[in-house]
């Protein structure tokens, strides 16, 4: 896993779907009542991959998460109430307000919005952003920006080593 952190956010390359479950894990433990995440990425990039490495970090059961076909928002109890929205198949972002988007960002549980670029302006100021590239058959560059703790997940991901940081100077 290499990480970087600059001003523009937090760059890991997730060699394996287990780097993702790391990654998902450090997001979980990092998360508190009303967090809102938006995933971004082309299909197959592991929107809802993560989202199930998160929830089951969460403690909820494995067989509960769903890739969000033609239900616009799944909900699912662990740690703190989960819902999972995709905006995929929204007509417009009109669509989403429609679902009552703002009660639940406004609520006490965690948001996992994939396709947020769909619904941006919809979504909280203090959204954390995490856009996942495809980068090798099993390879992911994830890209974590918007407020978030980045500092403090980049620490956890390097198992409390510094992580690469260009924007500090050399000693
Ligand atoms: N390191 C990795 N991280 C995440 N997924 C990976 C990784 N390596 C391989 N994959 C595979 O890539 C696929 C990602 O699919 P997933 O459904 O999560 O994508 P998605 O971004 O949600 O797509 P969609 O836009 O269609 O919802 C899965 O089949 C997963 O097993
Ligand atoms: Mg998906």
């Amino acid at each position: 896993m290499r990480i970087e952190l600059t001003p523009g956010g937090l760059y890991v390359e997730l060699e394996s779907e287990t780097e993702t479950d790391l990654l998902g894990r450090s997001l979980a433990n990092a998360v508190t009542p009303g967090t809102v995440i938006g995933l971004e990425g082309p299909l197959g990039a592991g929107k809802t991959r993560l989202v199930r490495a998160i929830a089951e970090a969460l403690d909820v059961a494995p067989s509960a998460i769903a890739s969000p076909t033609f239900v616009l928002i799944h909900e699912y109890d662990g740690r703190l109430p989960i819902y999972h929205f995709d905006a995929y198949r929204l007509k417009d972002p009109d669509s989403f307000d429609a679902l009552g988007a703002a009660d639940y960002f406004a609520g006490d549980g965690l948001c996992l919005v994939e396709w947020a670029d769909r619904v941006l302006a919809r979504l909280p100021e203090e959204t954390w952003l995490v856009r996942l590239e495809v980068s090798g058959a099993a390879a992911r560059r994830a890209t974590l920006r918007g407020t978030g703790p980045w500092e403090l997940i980049a620490r956890e991901l390097a198992g409390g080593r510094t992580p690469d940081s260009p924007s500090r100077a050399s000693p």
